[in-house]
């Protein structure tokens, strides 16, 4: 059995405590900072085939766009100014993730997502009373700065507030929220665009206004995390909120394991290069290639330029925009089906077959698209079932990724960093991922443009890379306590040279604390 043969042991520690409302509304508030990313990753590509925008803003692309049906349709959206327009956002974002991890750590995880609103705000009133292409890409900047921030601390202040038997759950519950932005964004566009006047893309990118100022005034009732508390020095202040947010008087067991757990990582004095220990090797080796990989699904393609896409396909702007509506609903609901699923059938199988269904539909489209398109982009006149099969296989595509890679992207990164490297290494991962959301969002229209048809086969083929991967190499994790997870490590047939027996390789060692009272089978 090459990987997931650990079998979760009884080894469960079990800290009192309820869902109670108090918690699941701290945690809905704090959750909106993903419906801020979504919103973002949704409104882009609408707002890029809105004519009005597009004859404002990039004239080139408008004529080309104008240009009859014979031309290259493959390279009629070919413009790195365009690009660059979608693509300074995640730029922003990947410079503000690696700054915000010292804010969050520093003066805690509210006062991170408050500058993100804040400044979300102020990128979105840019946007929406945007004169020239600069204004629109310094806000765009300012946005990503935003999301940096609030991606680096929405999902550490989800993780420490949730009570542990729900963690899972709320994690998903981030990513819905970026679904719940991008399907907002998407039937936003699609009115918008039918304003009369060409105004309508002002609306649809100054509406980033609404969500960042949830976010701002939730960060400034919410209260911060115990943990960050307790990492500040304040720690009787601290126990009180455990007791609030757990709804039980007794919290002594946790809180005096967040006490060892806060000591234990300040006597690490340089994260960054702890975690280049060997022992490490296969928690840094999963933070860089589980949101590599996540990218390289190509799922972005779609987030971004489903309506030039299927503009390019031969749809009109309008049915465009309505096919993006509903690949939008599609990833909410196939993300809903995660929420259900993720602790019953586990990680590895989602993995799996999110990645056969990815791989089949990105066959079928390729050869959609390169029957008729063929190499030189000419279509001639596109039959409706034609266009009615390449919608369903992208929207079967979507909902492979809705359940998969989508969510464990951002879960299972989460779940298995040791606690004295947890924060560095997820500042690695939100890094990652925006790094390379920028690299595909920035090449694939010229991609689109030299590759063709041949752009889908590229993306397939490193999902069957990606799923190869994780059957070989990524361990089960389901139903595993975070301060057990080195066990999955040290049982398995590779890793298990690089986390040897005594080195638990998470949380706290044994022994260390008294207080841990982790069993290990
Ligand atoms: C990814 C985004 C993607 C979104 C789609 C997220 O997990 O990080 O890049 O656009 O899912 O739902």
């Amino acid at each position: 059995m090459p990987a997931g043969g650990f079998v979760a042991g009884d080894g469960q520690k079990a800290y009192p405590g309820k869902l109670t409302p108090f918690v699941l509304f701290t945690c809905v508030v704090a959750a909106m900072g993903g419906l801020i990313f979504g919103y973002d990753i949704g409104i882009s590509g609408g707002v890029t085939s809105m004519p009005s925008f597009l004859r404002r803003f990039f004239p080139s692309v408008y004529r080309k766009q104008q240009e009859d049906a014979t031309t290259n349709q493959y390279c009629q959206y070919d413009s790195p100014k365009l690009t660059l327009f979608t693509s300074s956002l995640y730029l922003a974002a990947l410079i503000s993730s690696l700054v915000a991890s010292t804010v969050t750590r520093k003066f805690g995880r509210r006062l991170s997502m408050l500058f993100g609103g804040i400044l979300f705000c102020a990128g979105a009133l840019i946007n929406g009373f945007a004169k020239h292409v600069w204004m629109l890409i310094v806000g765009r900047i300012l946005l990503g700065f935003g999301i940096g921030f609030a991606n680096q601390s929405v999902p550490l202040y989800l993780s420490e507030m949730a009570p542990y038997k729900y963690r899972g759950a709320l994690n998903i519950g981030f990513q819905l929220s970026i679904t719940i932005g991008i399907l907002v964004a998407e039937v936003l566009n699609y009115f918008f665009a039918k304003i009369k006047g060409g105004w309508g893309w002002r609306l649809s990118l100054g509406g980033a206004v609404v969500p960042a100022l949830i976010i701002t005034l939730g960060s400034l009732v919410l209260p911060d995390t115990p943990n960050s508390m307790i990492e500040r020095g304040q720690h009787e202040k601290a126990k009180t909120k455990l007791r609030r947010i757990r709804g039980v008087d007794d919290v002594s067991q946790e809180f005096d394991d967040l006490v060892a757990a806060s000591k234990e990582s300040q006597s690490i004095e340089h994260p960054w290069t702890n975690l280049l220990r060997r022992k490490y090797r296969p928690h840094l080796t999963m933070a860089i290639m589980i949101p590599f990989f996540q990218q390289l699904t190509g799922i972005n393609v779609i987030m971004f330029y489903a309506p030039v896409l299927f503009n390019t396909i031969g749809f009109t702007t309008d049915a465009s925009l309505m096919s993006a509506v509903v690949t939008g609903s599609v990833n909410v609901a196939a993300t809903l089906v995660s929420i259900y699923g993720v602790d019953k059938w586990g990680r590895r199988f989602l993995f799996l077959e999110g990645g056969t269904q990815m791989l089949i539909c990105q066959a079928v489209v390729a050869a959609c698209i390169g029957a008729k398109f063929g190499v030189d982009g000419t279509p001639g006149e596109l039959p409706k079932w034609y266009a009615i099969v390449v919608v369903t296989f992208i929207c079967i595509y979507v909902a492979g990724f809705a359940w998969s890679w989508g969510p464990l992207g951002w879960l299972v990164p989460s779940e298995i960093f040791p606690l004295e490297i947890r924060s560095a290494a997820q500042s690695i991962t939100v890094s990652v991922n925006m790094i390379f959301t920028f690299i595909i969002a920035q090449i694939f229209l010229t991609m689109l443009c030299h590759l063709k048809f041949g752009l889908f086969l590229v993306f397939a083929f490193f999902v069957v890379v990606m799923s190869i991967f994780v059957y070989i190499f990524l361990p089960e994790t389901k139903g595993i306590p975070i301060e057990e997870m080195g066990q999955v490590w040290r049982s398995h047939w590779y890793w298990s040279r690089f986390v040897e027996d005594g080195e638990y390789g998470n949380g706290l060692q044994m022994g260390k604390s008294s207080n841990q009272g982790t069993k290990h089978v």
